[in-house]
């Protein structure tokens, strides 16, 4: 099944095609021509990721699916929440992100719980249908390690030594929260085949 992944993140991508396998092709919306930045206006994460598929749905009307994904830190009161991806100001980088974390978590002791949001939602023949996981864990004291992207480097998962930056793709997959919605989506997509 051709399908679209409304996203500009290639790691994202990676990750959806390890997890759906081979027999769905995945392309990402930019691959499809939709070049411009896609509008996530909404207060939820929900609300965001309908949005985002939406949008490509009503340009395109091919099947397509989109994430949004929040990072809740207990002691900010679950900031930044769905506004992780501009927490430092617009066009921030992730180590501006990290750093603000990091600033805004000073004095505050270990653990620092934390966890993953992430909702899908999929378009399939303009009907929406979301998809939920999360992954509980704590912001580390300082950033580790050198794989993922975004908050990786300072999120250790629950019963892990290690953050998301130190673990394969393959075991980040296994546990984040966007393997536990793409595993629910890729369940929902091989039952309508
Ligand atoms: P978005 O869903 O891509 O908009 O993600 C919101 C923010 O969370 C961005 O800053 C991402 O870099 C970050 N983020 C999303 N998924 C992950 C992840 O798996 N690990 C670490 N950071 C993530």
């Amino acid at each position: 099944m051709n399908i679209i992944f409304a996203t500009g993140n290639k790691h994202k991508l990676q990750e959806a095609q390890q997890i759906l396998g081979p027999s769905f092709s995945l392309k990402t919306s930019a691959e499809c021509g939709i070049t411009e930045d896609i509008p996530e206006t909404a207060d939820t994460l929900k609300g965001n990721a309908i949005q985002k598929a939406m949008y490509i749905w009503d340009r395109l009307h091919v099947n397509c699916f989109a994430d949004d994904t929040g990072l809740e830190i207990d002691a900010l009161d679950g900031a930044p929440g769905v506004y992780s991806a501009r927490y430092a100001g617009e066009k921030c980088s992730f180590q501006d992100n990290i750093e603000k974390v990091l600033k805004e978590l000073e004095g505050v002791p270990a653990p620092r719980t934390a966890r993953f949001r992430c909702v899908i939602a999929l378009v399939i023949d303009g009907d929406v249908t979301t998809f939920d996981g999360f992954v509980e864990g704590e912001i580390t004291l300082e950033p580790r390690g050198n794989g993922g992207f975004g908050y990786d480097p300072i999120f250790k998962p629950q019963g892990y030594t290690q953050c998301f930056s130190e673990l394969s793709p393959e075991e980040k997959n296994a546990i984040s929260h966007r393997g536990m919605a793409m595993s629910l989506l890729s369940k929902h997509l091989n039952s309508l085949k």
